[in-house]
């Protein structure tokens, strides 16, 4: 006989749901504080807090105020913090200069942040998004975004990031060959420990628009980076450039946006059993707070809901900017 025909009511499917107790038992996957990296913005200036509108419960913090944030994140067991810098417009260029600084902002978090709280991880972006007057990812000439031109200098970023003491490094740009050039440098340069978690799926999303705010990229942004980010219409292409970038030195890997695209999630797990992780973006973010904030979803429950399906899809972590409120939650607090 077909099992399913002699399934009910052998199995009654509800007896594994009937309790607390049992639920517990039969709970496929957990949310722990340990899959949460938290996504923050640093600008300048001293003693500064600064709502993003467009994200609400999210600030742009002075470099002082994201060494608090940390010592927070890092008392709540949050494992690692990712920066991104709200660039001053005077100190964007189209040779993007800036990215390199060893004193730009993210630089310089990273080196407060490992001065008072060694504990907790720092992972830096690199792009050239936050420093280019031309908005874009890499260097732009006459419509053109320029790959290897722009590969040396994300080479520079990541250097100087390393050594203000980045734990992880996040390249977001979606160059060609730039994990295996920034790996290269690395090992060159002494920072051999130094991890590389690639933004190896990154979609051309209209769900960035609140982070680009964020940043102040979306003013600059000449045009879109469908030349550079992934067509929303693609899944073989993900499978190819994770296996490219975990060949070229990545340890880590991401799938970006997270929501939408939970499919791509699972395919990249399931195809490597790499660490991997989804970036549950700025518009996703955005969306659960402002139907939240009408009364139109249970927003903490939306939010816990949202980031268990990144572990039932596969990811081992997930880059949430509800990570402080989730792992207060996840502490009973
Ligand atoms: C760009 C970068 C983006 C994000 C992280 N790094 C935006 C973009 O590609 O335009 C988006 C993150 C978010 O939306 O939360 N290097």
């Amino acid at each position: 006989m077909i099992p399913s025909q002699a399934a009910y009511p052998a199995t009654r499917f509800r007896r594994t749901r009937q309790s607390p107790a049992i639920r517990a038992l039969t709970q496929e996957n957990t949310l722990s504080v340990g899959n949460l990296i938290w996504p923050v913005f640093v600008r300048d200036g001293e003693g500064v807090e600064e709502p993003v509108p467009s994200m609400p419960g999210v600030m742009r913090r002075s470099v002082d105020r994201v060494v608090e944030a940390a010592r927070e994140a890092a008392d709540l067991g949050i494992p690692a913090i990712c920066l991104f810098p709200y660039t001053d417009p005077a100190k964007k260029t189209r040779d993007c200069a800036e990215a390199w600084n060893p004193e730009n902002l993210s630089n310089r978090a990273t080196r407060a942040i490992k001065a008072a709280v060694p504990g907790i991880a720092v992972m830096t972006d690199v792009a050239l998004d936050p420093y280019n007057s031309d908005g874009h990812d890499g260097f732009w000439r006459d419509g053109v975004i320029l790959n290897d031109e722009t590969v040396a200098a994300l080479v520079k970023q990541a250097l100087s990031q390393a050594e203000a003491g980045a734990d992880i490094i996040g390249p977001s740009d979606m160059m060609d060959g730039r994990i295996g050039a920034i790996r290269q440098a690395l090992e060159a340069g002494g920072h051999s420990n130094v991890m590389l978690l690639s933004y190896a799926a990154k979609y051309a999303s209209a769900f960035y628009g609140p982070f680009r705010d964020a940043v102040g990229a979306s003013g600059a942004l000449k045009g879109d980076k469908t030349t550079y980010q992934m067509n929303p219409a693609n899944s073989d292409e993900a499978i190819r450039l994770v296996e490219r970038d975990l060949r070229e030195g990545a340890d880590m890997v991401m799938v970006k946006p997270g929501m939408p695209y939970l499919d791509i999630c699972r395919r990249v797990k399931d195809s490597f059993g790499a660490p991997t992780y989804a970036y549950q973006v700025s518009g996703e973010y955005a969306m659960i707070q402002a139907a939240a904030q009408n009364g139109w979803i249970d927003g903490e429950r939306a939010m816990l809901e949202s980031l268990m399906c990144f572990r039932r899809a596969g990811c081992d972590g997930i880059l949430t900017y509800f990570a402080p409120a989730v792992a207060r939650k996840l502490a009973g607090a």
